[in-house]
């Protein structure tokens, strides 16, 4: 019903892409492109490419996220960074339980929840990934997961604290695959994810909320996508990576 109600967020991860320098390039490219968006604008970027990003999108509509956060405000944690640090560094939105992390970095559901809280009690916007393997999905364990992963992430996040997460849907068969889920099996699971919220914070709650599509999200595909009364806005991986591809899935979000 309320998709009219929810703020559209285009948000951009680039992965392990693009040195310091080259961030500044491509957001400087894409500045003019998205300067007119009716939507929210969002870059993740690799830590050390922050200072250089949010250098370059001052005085745009871009805003610039982190990829991860750990969930500790300090202390004996080699190579990670706090929540603290990405705030005072100008950041303002951070991606957090990325398919990849969890595949890769032993991320899991109780430790997607800690770095959730930890950003948000920072004052950071959480961008939260949920998404069934093409395994999971076969064996028919999709919205099960998708329910699971959600409520798991959330737990101990207020409803006020609610205002400041994304859901970003991403079934891992489709990242960086180019198979895109269809229109329908996107709305189908960012479906899921909103009777998740709606069980844990009542329907009223869960109509406010920004639900992500991700997954091989591109400039052809997205309008379709975005159409849909479940999918709020995208998660965007390759196609955040060149400026026009960009720019028309941000046209494409209202
Ligand atoms: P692709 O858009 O490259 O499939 O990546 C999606 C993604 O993982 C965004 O977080």
């Amino acid at each position: 019903m309320k998709k009219s109600v929810r703020r559209a967020v285009i948000a951009g991860n680039w992965k392990m892409n693009k040195t310091p320098a080259e961030a500044t390039a491509l957001i400087n490219e894409m500045k003019p492109l998205v300067a007119g968006a009716d939507c929210d604008v969002v870059l993740c970027v690799p830590f050390i490419d922050i200072p250089a990003a949010v250098q370059a999108a001052k005085e745009s509509n871009i805003a610039i996220g982190a990829e991860n956060v750990h969930f500790k405000a300090s202390g004996a944690y080699t190579g990670e960074i706090s929540a603290e640090m990405l705030v005072e560094a100008g950041v303002q939105y951070v991606v957090i339980g990325h398919s990849e992390r969890r595949q890769y970095f032993g991320e899991t559901d109780q430790t997607v929840n800690l770095r959730t809280l930890a950003a948000l009690n920072a004052g950071l916007k959480a961008i939260v990934c949920v998404g069934e393997t093409l395994e999971q999905r076969e064996l028919g364990y999709t919205e099960t997961l998708l329910k699971y992963q959600t409520k798991m992430a959330l737990t101990n996040v207020t409803a006020e604290q609610l205002k400041n997460v994304i859901i970003a849907y991403e079934p891992v068969w489709a990242i960086g695959t180019g198979v895109t889920a269809t229109a329908d099996q996107a709305d189908e699971g960012n479906g899921f994810v909103r009777a998740a919220i709606a069980e844990a914070y009542g329907t009223d709650v869960a109509e406010t909320v920004t639900v992500q599509y991700g997954g091989s999200m591109n400039a052809k595909n997205a309008e379709e996508l975005l159409a849909k009364e479940h999918v709020d806005g995208g998660l965007i991986g390759g196609a955040s990576l060149k400026a026009a591809d960009f720019a028309t899935i941000v046209a494409a979000a209202k």
